[in-house]
C-alpha cells in the first residue's frame, strides 16, 4: 500500500480498497478524541492552509474543527474575494500557492473549476487536499459517507446505493469511483439534464467494472437499497464562485424526493439516508427524527475523516 505521508488527496479514483482501510481504521483510532469533545497535541507543530474560492459550511469548519483536535494550527481564507486571487488581479492559482505553501504544511482547496487543487498540487510543495473541485470531485466528503456506511452497517461489501439527484455533483462522481472498489451496486435517478455523462458512465463501467444502473424515480427503486444518498436537484452552478439565492428556486419533483411516507411504504427498515448537505426540499425535516436518516451521523465522521486523513498526511500516524 502507499503511504500517505506528504500526499495530496485530489480524487477516489486513484484510491486503492486497502487505502480506503486504512483511513477507515485512523478515524477508528481517532473518533473518541472528537466524541469526547477533547483535544490532542497529535500535530502541534503543524498548520493547516484553507484556500476557499467558494462557499461552505461543513467542508473548510470539519477540516479546522480536525486540525484543532489535533492540536494544530490554522489559518486562510474562506472568500478568495478578500484576497489578490479574488480582486482585480485574479492572481493565479500558481502564484497563490507558492505563497501558501511558506503559511502552512497542508493546504486545503475549494474551488469553482474543475481541477484547480490538481494545478495548485502540481506546484505547492506541501500536500493539497480537494476540498471540492466545480462539477469535478469531493473526495473527503465521500471518504466521510462511506465511513459513514462502514460504521452502521458493519461493511461495505453486498450493499446498493441509491444515489439520487444531481449526477454532475463532485459528490456523485467521488461515489461512483469510490464504490468500484467494493462489491456494490449503485442506482442512479437523476432529472435528465444531470445525469452521468455517456463518458463517465463508461468509464466507470468499462474501465473502473462498477454495478451501474440508472431508474426514472426513487418510489421505483427505493426498496432495493440499503443506504440512500442524496444531492439536491434544485442547485446552485458550480463552476461559480459564488450565486445567490433569486426568487423563486423551484421545488423538487416527486422522482427525486424522500419523504417519511415513501420511507415507510417502500424503503428497507434497515437502509440508510446519508445527505452531504446542504439541503433543499427533497429531504424534508420530518425525515430527521425517523430511524432512517444518518446525515448528523455522517456530520460528526466529517470531522473525525478530516483527523484522520491530516494524520496520515503530516506523519503523525502511519
Ligand atoms: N458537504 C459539503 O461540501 O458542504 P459544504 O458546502 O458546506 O462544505
Amino acid at each position: 500500500m502507499r503511504s500517505f505521508l506528504g500526499r495530496d488527496i485530489l480524487s477516489l479514483k486513484d484510491f486503492e480498497r486497502e487505502e480506503f482501510f486504512r483511513v477507515f481504521e485512523a478515524a477508528d483510532e481517532l473518533a473518541p478524541i472528537a466524541r469526547n469533545r477533547r483535544n490532542t497535541d497529535l500535530l502541534s507543530d503543524k498548520t493547516l492552509v484553507t484556500a476557499f474560492y467558494q462557499p461552505s459550511t461543513r467542508t473548510r469548519l470539519a477540516h479546522e474543527a480536525a486540525m484543532h483536535r489535533l492540536g494544530g494550527h490554522v489559518t486562510g481564507f474562506a472568500d478568495a474575494k478578500m484576497t489578490r486571487a479574488g480582486d482585480f488581479y485574479q492572481e493565479s492559482i500558481k502564484d497563490t500557492v507558492k505563497m501558501l505553501e511558506y503559511y502552512g504544511d497542508v493546504i486545503v482547496m475549494r474551488h469553482f473549476q474543475q481541477g484547480a487543487p490538481h494545478e495548485a498540487a502540481r506546484w505547492a510543495s506541501v500536500p493539497v487536499i480537494n476540498a471540492g473541485d466545480g462539477w469535478g470531485e469531493h473526495p473527503t466528503q465521500v471518504l466521510t459517507d462511506l465511513y459513514t456506511v462502514l460504521t452502521e452497517k458493519g461493511t461495505l461489501d453486498g450493499l446498493t446505493f441509491l444515489c439520487i439527484g444531481d449526477f454532475r455533483m463532485r459528490t456523485m462522481h467521488s461515489m461512483a469511483y469510490a464504490l468500484s472498489q467494493f462489491d456494490a451496486k449503485l442506482i442512479a435517478v437523476s432529472p435528465k439534464d444531470m445525469r452521468i455523462t455517456d463518458e463517465m458512465k463508461k468509464e466507470v463501467t468499462e474501465v473502473y467494472n462498477l454495478q451501474f444502473e440508472e431508474a426514472e424515480h426513487v418510489g421505483d427503486v427505493i426498496n432495493r437499497a440499503d443506504v440512500i444518498y442524496m444531492e439536491p436537484v434544485v442547485q446552485p452552478d458550480y463552476t461559480k464562485a459564488r450565486q445567490e439565492a433569486s426568487g423563486d428556486k423551484g421545488l423538487t419533483p416527486a422522482n427525486y424526493k424522500v419523504t417519511k411516507e415513501l420511507l415507510r411504504d417502500k424503503a428497507k427498515s434497515d437502509a440508510i439516508i446519508l445527505h452531504s448537505l446542504p439541503r433543499q426540499d427533497e429531504l424534508p425535516s420530518d425525515v430527521d427524527i425517523t430511524r432512517w436518516s444518518r446525515y448528523w451521523e455522517e456530520a460528526f465522521n466529517g470531522v473525525v475523516m478530516r483527523m484522520a486523513l491530516l494524520s496520515l498526511i503530516l506523519g503523525a500516524m502511519e
